[in-house]
Parts: structure tokens; C-alpha cells; sequence
């Protein structure tokens, strides 16, 4: 399969395992997300998938946007946050009008975007001033049995890209546009609570192992759960998975 192919699958993959996302997602640093919103009020989770990211931020009670394009991802969000306006749209054609919030965040799906149409479609409902923001957790691979873990957790879909950005946490995805300052990253450490079994439904909702077939996935989560009862850390009940949550930060110029 050619690679844009791919792409295009994994991307599209999340829907397949919607209620299984929401349940065994990770949410995300409530640190990151105070540093990337500050006080701003208006704002959008763009690629909101079934709203792990939305949570957090209805919790600062700020006025919430969701725009998503799967909709068995949208469903669950709205299952789940009745309240939420969730649109329809994606990255590159977001329905709504210029200037309209006050941020602009996305957690775990800028690398999904076409840019730098995507780009110009935040800068464009952003009003000047506002901020752009991106988050991503990642494992924390400076511990020894999680960087065991992702390893044994690839796929015949990973590409070298991925393993680039997973492996060093030094991802080529910064927001970079004219209309935008120079991106600021922090990482924020964070974890979540996990038993070997609701840790492998955890790696299953990756969109590596969305796209492979059954037998490559049946074999790869048979070798993860006998890892994960052969490691101390993991084989003792509840467990604390720990997490690195990236978030960058880029403001629209003009204000
Ligand atoms: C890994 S999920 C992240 C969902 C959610 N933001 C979260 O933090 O859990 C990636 C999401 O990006 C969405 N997505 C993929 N390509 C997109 C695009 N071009 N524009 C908008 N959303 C996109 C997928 O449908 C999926 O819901």
C-alpha cells in the first residue's frame, strides 16, 4: 500500500473504535492546557473526536466549539457532552467565520492535518491576538518497561516518521505560518491509571493497530499482555502509566 494511502486510513481509522476511544484515551495535563489557553474565552477543540480534550477545557468553563469529521467519533461526543455544539468539518474547511475564538486547540491530530491549508483555515477563524494551540500525549519512553512497551507495541503501519516522533518526543509537527509567532513548546508529565488489560484496549484504539488486519493484531496484543504480566510495575493490579503531554503554542499576529 503506498504511504499517502495509509495515511488517509489511519487517519480516518478513529470512528471504528469510538466508544472504546472514550473509555481508554488518556485525558490530558490540565497544566498544558491552562498554558496554552491562559484567559482566553471562545474557544474550538478542532479534530474534538469524542471530546477527551473537551472535557478539560469545559472544566476552566470556557465556551466550547467541537468540530469533528468522523461521525461515529462526533456521536460519542455528543453521547457524552450533550451540551457541546459538535460540527461536522474538518481542519481544512472548519464551519465557521472568520475571527470567531479566542483559541483554536487540538489534542493528538495536527499530524493528521493537510497543511498548510489547515493552517490557513485556524489563522483564519482565530481573531487577532488569539492562540493556537496543539497537544499530544505521548509515552514516556525515559521508563524503562513503557519505551519495552511502544516498542512492542508497532505495527506494520508505523511508519519511520512515527517511530522518529514517538521514539524522541522531538516532532516535526510545529504550527509554522506567516500569520503566526514562532511556536513554543512545553512538556507537562502527567499519567494514567491502567490495568493490563484496560492498557492493551488502550493501544488497540491507536490507528496502527486500527488498520492492520486481525491476525497481526490478535499476535501483537498476545505479546503485550505477556509482557505486561511479566513486568513488576504492570502485573500488581492498578498501575500508573506515565505520560508526557507536548503542547505548543502560537499566537496570531496583529492584536
Ligand atoms: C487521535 S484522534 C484525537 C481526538 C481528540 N482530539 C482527542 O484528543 O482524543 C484524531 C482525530 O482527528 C480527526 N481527524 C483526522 N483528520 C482530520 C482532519 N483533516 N481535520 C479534522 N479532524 C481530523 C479524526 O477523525 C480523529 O477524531
Amino acid at each position: 500500500m503506498q504511504e499517502p494511502e495509509l495515511f488517509a486510513r489511519r487517519a480516518r481509522s478513529f470512528g471504528s473504535n469510538a466508544v472504546a476511544y472514550a473509555r481508554h484515551r488518556p485525558g490530558y495535563a490540565e497544566d498544558a492546557v491552562e498554558w496554552v489557553i491562559g484567559d482566553r474565552a471562545r474557544v474550538l477543540d478542532l479534530a474534538a473526536g469524542t471530546g477527551k480534550l473537551t472535557e478539560t477545557l469545559l472544566a476552566f468553563g470556557l465556551e466550547v466549539s467541537a468540530v469533528e469529521p468522523d461521525d461515529g467519533m462526533r456521536a460519542e461526543l455528543s453521547r457524552l457532552l450533550p451540551d457541546v455544539a459538535a460540527l461536522a468539518g474538518t481542519a481544512e474547511q472548519i464551519p465557521f467565520p472568520d475571527a470567531s475564538f479566542d483559541a483554536v486547540v487540538t489534542g493528538q491530530a495536527f499530524h493528521w492535518f493537510n497543511n498548510p491549508g489547515a493552517l490557513a483555515e485556524i489563522v483564519r477563524v482565530l481573531r487577532p491576538g488569539g492562540v493556537f494551540g496543539a497537544l499530544w500525549n505521548y509515552d514516556d519512553q525515559s521508563v524503562e518497561w513503557v519505551a519495552e512497551m511502544v516498542r512492542l507495541s508497532r505495527t506494520s503501519a508505523n511508519s519511520e516518521q512515527d517511530r522518529q516522533v514517538v521514539d524522541n518526543l522531538d516532532h516535526a509537527h510545529k504550527p509554522r505560518h506567516e500569520a503566526l509567532t514562532e511556536p513554543e513548546e512545553h512538556r507537562f508529565p502527567h499519567a494514567q491509571r491502567r490495568t493490563v488489560e484496560s492498557m492493551l484496549s488502550t493501544l488497540g484504539t491507536q490507528s496502527s493497530m486500527l488498520v492492520i488486519d486481525g491476525a497481526e493484531r490478535a499476535k501483537l496484543v498476545d505479546q503485550l499482555r505477556t509482557y505486561l504480566w511479566s513486568r513488576p510495575e504492570t502485573s500488581q493490579g492498578e498501575f500508573d502509566r506515565p505520560l508526557v503531554c507536548v503542547a505548543v503554542r502560537a499566537y496570531k499576529r496583529g492584536a
